[in-house]
């Protein structure tokens, strides 16, 4: 199994970062091979609405999300990480969320492979968990859209404003590895 973590967080070594290793080292423990991606890094743009992908069956942009279309089309999971910013996930997700159009057909089915999983991380201030589950739902169902299917429950950190402050909370850490354990089992 390939699982990849892709991670909607500017801050290398914040929580959703430190969640999504986690994540990985419990894919990891039960045999997958694995690889993180930072969605802040490099050069990413956001969809052109060109319609390229409809001719070509992919899309044609060539910036740095190249190279991760093609770890997601080896890949049999993907765990998506991301703060939540004034409720909605962050601008560097929403961009790769937008380009995911690329693995819409023509008619609107699917172009990705079939059987791979996803597992959703986000990570927040407030102590609800539940304060922004519609925009964990549209993730979810986006990524349904695009041809992925459900794997684990979403985690949603609470109470974390700092900088990889998650590595104070065990609970949490536990819960991501489980996550990545659950994610690479088949
Ligand atoms: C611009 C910005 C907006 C934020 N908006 C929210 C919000 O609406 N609700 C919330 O609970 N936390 C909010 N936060 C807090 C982050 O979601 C939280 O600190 C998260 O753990 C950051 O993840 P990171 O460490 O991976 O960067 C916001 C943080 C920033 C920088």
């Amino acid at each position: 199994m390939k699982i990849i973590g892709l991670v909607g967080s500017p801050r290398k070594d914040g929580n959703t970062d430190v969640l999504l290793q986690k994540a990985l080292e419990g894919a990891k423990a039960q045999g997958s091979e694995t690889a993180i991606f930072y969605l802040n890094e490099g050069n990413i743009r956001g969809c052109q609405a060109c319609g390229g992908c409809k001719k070509a069956g992919k899309c044609v942009i060539k910036d740095d999300l190249t190279e991760i279309f093609a770890a997601i089309d080896e890949a049999d999971g993907v765990i998506l990480g991301s703060p939540i910013y004034f409720g909605r996930f962050t601008a560097q997700t929403a961009l790769f969320m937008d380009r995911l159009y690329g693995y819409l057909k023509q008619d609107f089915s699917s172009s990705l492979g079939k059987g791979k999983k996803f597992a959703l991380i986000f990570t927040q201030n407030q102590p609800d968990s539940a304060l922004y589950a519609d925009t964990i739902k549209a993730a979810a169902q986006e990524l349904e859209l695009i041809g992925f299917t459900a794997g684990p429950q979403p985690l949603v950190g609470t109470r974390l404003m700092d900088a990889g402050i998650v590595r104070e909370n065990k609970q949490l850490l536990q819960t991501a590895y489980d996550i990545g354990q659950e994610l690479a089992r088949r």
